[in-house]
C-alpha cells in the first residue's frame, strides 16, 4: 500500500498492531507441543537411534516431516541452530584461511559458528529489508570466500534470487540460516530453507523460533 502522507507528517499510522514480546517461540507452545514432549518421556525413547522397540524414533519422524514439507531429499536434526551452523561449516570445509560472509544484522550464532570453524567472518551490509544486501555481497566475495550465510531475519526472506545467482556465478556455497523463518516462504513460491530451482550447495538450518 502506498501512503499519501507519512505517519510522521500526520498520515495514517504505519503500524497498528501492538509489539509482540521478545520471546515469541515460547508463546507458541500449546497443547500439541506439550503432548509431544510427554509422549517422548512416557516412551523412554531418549536417544536418536535406539529406544524401546515398540516405538518409532521421534527424531526420525521429525526429519521425515521436514523432507516432506520442504521437498528435500534429506533432513538431519541437530540439537540447536548453532550446531546446524557449525555442521554447515564442516560441510563446506570452512577453516583457517577461509572467509565466510554474513549479514551485519543477524544473531551472534551466525558469526560464532564461523569462528568455531576457525574461519573469518566477513560482514556484509544489509539493505532496507534488514537482510543481506546482494550488491554489497558481490563486492565482498574474493578468492578466499568459502561460503555465504544468508539469514532470513525476523521472518523476512532475503533476496534469494539475486543471492543464489551471485553465489552460482562466483562458485561459492550458500547456507541459509532459517532460525527465524522456519515455515516462511519466498515470493510465495518457495519455502525459506529450500530453493529447488538452484543447485548451488544449500544447507538449511532451521529452528522453529518465530511463528506468526
Ligand atoms: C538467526 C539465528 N541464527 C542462529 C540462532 C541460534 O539458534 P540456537 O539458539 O538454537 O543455537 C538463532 C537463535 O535465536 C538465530 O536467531
Amino acid at each position: 500500500m502506498i501512503m499519501e502522507k507519512l505517519a510522521i507528517n500526520g498520515g495514517p499510522k504505519a503500524k497498528i498492531t501492538p509489539n509482540i514480546p521478545m520471546y515469541p517461540g515460547g508463546l507458541e507452545i500449546g497443547e500439541a507441543e506439550k503432548k509431544e514432549v510427554m509422549e517422548t518421556l512416557d516412551r523412554k525413547y531418549l536417544f536418536r537411534y535406539y529406544g524401546p522397540k515398540e516405538y518409532p524414533s521421534k527424531v526420525a519422524e521429525l526429519e521425515k516431516r521436514f523432507t516432506e514439507t520442504f521437498g528435500s531429499k534429506y533432513a538431519l536434526a541437530v540439537n540447536s541452530c548453532t550446531s546446524a551452523l557449525i555442521s554447515s561449516m564442516v560441510a563446506v570445509e570452512a577453516g583457517p584461511g577461509s572467509e565466510v560472509i554474513v549479514p551485519g544484522y543477524t544473531f551472534f550464532a551466525s558469526c560464532a559458528a564461523i569462528i568455531a570453524a576457525k574461519a573469518v567472518p566477513v560482514i556484509c551490509e544489509v539493505d532496507d529489508t534488514l537482510t543481506m544486501d546482494p550488491a554489497d555481497l558481490e563486492k565482498k566475495i574474493n578468492k578466499n570466500t568459502k561460503a555465504v550465510i544468508a539469514v532470513h531475519m525476523r521472518g523476512v526472506p532475503c533476496d534469494m534470487d539475486r543471492i543464489t545467482d551471485i553465489c552460482r556465478k562466483k562458485g561459492v556455497s550458500l547456507i541459509e540460516d532459517v532460525a527465524q523463518s522456519c515455515g516462511g516462504s519466498y515470493q510465495p513460491r518457495e519455502k525459506t530453507g529450500y530453493f529447488r530451482r538452484y543447485r548451488v550447495f544449500q544447507f538449511s538450518v532451521s529452528q522453529n523460533y518465530y511463528r506468526r
